[in-house]
């Protein structure tokens, strides 16, 4: 048997005991070329890994419940009662001695906002309609600028969008950074299966259909790219993370870095930052002790009784909102990544996807979901850290997601906070802002992160006394 026909045969064979019959019938009726093509991209995964996947979390799926111990965690308030400054102190002398790295999640599909290209390159910013990603980047370098340092910043993409990412940054000369600090590596991708026979999907007769494979693929893609050797050796121990589609992310703050690296209550392993929730069923995770252990209950996990659940003085109980911004130490990445299947459980989603149909040779676009895709949370970590702590802070400061293509957390809600946050640095310098009577800004004021990261450096710039009804401002 000639070697290609062997290796074929042995693949069918894999695929049979793995339980995923039905490609093993379609890759046995392929020639010889389409045959090695499929091969190539089966190569890529452990078929018996798929193989139980696909079983456990198709039709055999049991959904999981947040169970045990639920309790809400403990805090560092926003208000007070630990000592900010000296936290501070210490977090900027890690910034300054190039102990952090950023890093930021840009895999996902976007599907809810609709747009063509990489979330990131989505113009956001309130009057000049920056992109995400030049908005991130102004960020770093107005950090590295003030703390004297340089700060690598890794930007996780995944096969969908990299190759439009790194041509985005090309083009703008990465937005003024060293390109020797910008590091980018693609996650991994699932196989996509169908939710009713748990059959492999494809895209086209030699190709499997995919899915990033969460932002929890970031451990992994990390270390499989060598991203993460490339920090250590330039002595980073801490890494700033945070979600592509967060205009607000402040992405270096010492005090949260130094309260991660340097708390009695922190194991300087996974820290996070939350936000007072709107209401008791707004759509974010939540930070719970799950019998003893920091945790994020998802939502739609957190049962209702609970989400309801009142303190004394009528506050939510379990209010502390997730906002998707942690520290994780670069030891605590190599921990999860020795434990990742205790650490990092699949997550199931039932989703629609377009597939090639092998019984009638065309390409079917489902009406219905079809297909389950497997992702991984990267918060599914704090589970694993020895004391993993929580720190509070101001919503409008830290969180104007672009998630939605209208309503809730869409573009028109970030910019009206990207004006509301700007009104407010402005206002605590004494500009007079124009509001309504509901209390809103009437005006767009765009602050560049290289101008301010804060009102703090605001100080010495020269300021309006006030701003007129309607205008649109930038500084
Ligand atoms: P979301 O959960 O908002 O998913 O991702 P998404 O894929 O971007 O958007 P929808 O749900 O299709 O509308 C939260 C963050 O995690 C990143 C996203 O890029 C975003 O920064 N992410 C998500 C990845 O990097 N990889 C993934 O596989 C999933």
């Amino acid at each position: 048997m000639a070697q290609s026909a062997r290796i074929t045969q042995e693949t069918i064979e894999k695929l049979e005991s793995s339980g995923l019959s039905a490609l093993a019938v379609h890759l046995g009726s392929l020639d010889d070329r389409s045959a090695h093509a499929l091969l190539e991209q089966l190569e890529l995964f452990d078929l018996d890994e798929i193989g139980l996947l696909v079983d456990r979390y198709g039709n055999n799926y049991v959904p999981p419940s947040a169970s045990g111990d639920i309790k809400p965690a403990d805090c560092f308030a926003l208000d007070g009662g630990w000592d900010r400054e000296t936290y501070g102190t210490k977090g900027a002398d890690l910034v300054k001695g190039g102990k952090v790295a950023c890093f930021v999640v840009a895999g996902g599909q976007g599907s809810r906002l609709g747009y063509e290209g990489p979330k990131g390159c989505y113009p956001t910013s309130c009057v000049r309609g920056k992109p995400l990603f030049q908005l991130f980047a102004e960020s770093i370098r107005a950090s590295e600028l003030k703390y004297g340092t340089s700060i690598p910043w890794m930007i996780m993409t995944s096969p969908l969008n990299h190759d439009a990412t790194r041509a985005f940054f090309d083009e703008h000369d990465h937005f003024g950074l060293d390109p020797k600090h910008v590091l980018f590596f693609n996650q991994g991708v699932m196989p996509s299966f169908d939710k009713d026979t748990g059959d492999l999907l494809l895209s086209n007769p030699t190709t499997l259909a995919t899915n990033p494979d969460g932002h929890g693929g970031a451990y992994k893609a990390m270390a499989d790219s060598g991203a993460l050797d490339t920090i250590q050796a330039m002595g980073v121990e801490h890494v700033s993370y945070f979600q592509v589609d967060n205009p607000h992310a402040k992405i270096i703050d010492p005090t949260f870095l130094g309260l991660h690296a340097f708390a009695p209550e922190s194991s300087g392993q996974m820290s996070s930052k939350m936000v007072a929730k709107a209401s008791w069923d707004e759509k974010v995770g939540v930070f719970c002790k799950v019998n003893g252990r920091t945790s994020v209950v998802e939502y739609s996990d957190l049962p209702e009784a609970l989400a309801k659940q009142t303190n004394t003085d009528g506050s939510l109980s379990f209010n502390a909102g997730s906002i998707a911004i942690h520290a994780i130490s670069t030891r605590f990445i190599r921990d999860v990544l020795a434990d990742s299947d205790t650490a990092l459980p699949y997550h199931r989603a039932v989703k629609k996807v377009p597939y090639f149909d092998t019984g009638s040779g065309s390409l079917i676009d489902p009406i219905e979901p079809n297909a389950i895709k497997l992702e991984r949370f990267v918060f599914d970590a704090l589970r694993v850290a020895d004391r993993s702590i929580v720190m509070e802070t101001d919503r409008v400061e830290e969180f104007a997601p672009v998630k939605n293509a209208t309503g809730t957390d869409s573009i028109e809600s970030s910019k009206r906070i990207q004006s509301e946050r700007a009104a407010r640095w402005l206002e605590s310098l004494g500009v007079s802002i124009p509001r309504d009577a509901a209390g809103t800004v009437d005006a767009t004021i765009e602050i560049s992160p290289l101008t301010a990261l804060g009102p703090e450096d605001l100080k010495d710039t020269d300021l309006p006394d006030s701003i007129e009804p309607g205008a649109s401002i930038v500084l």
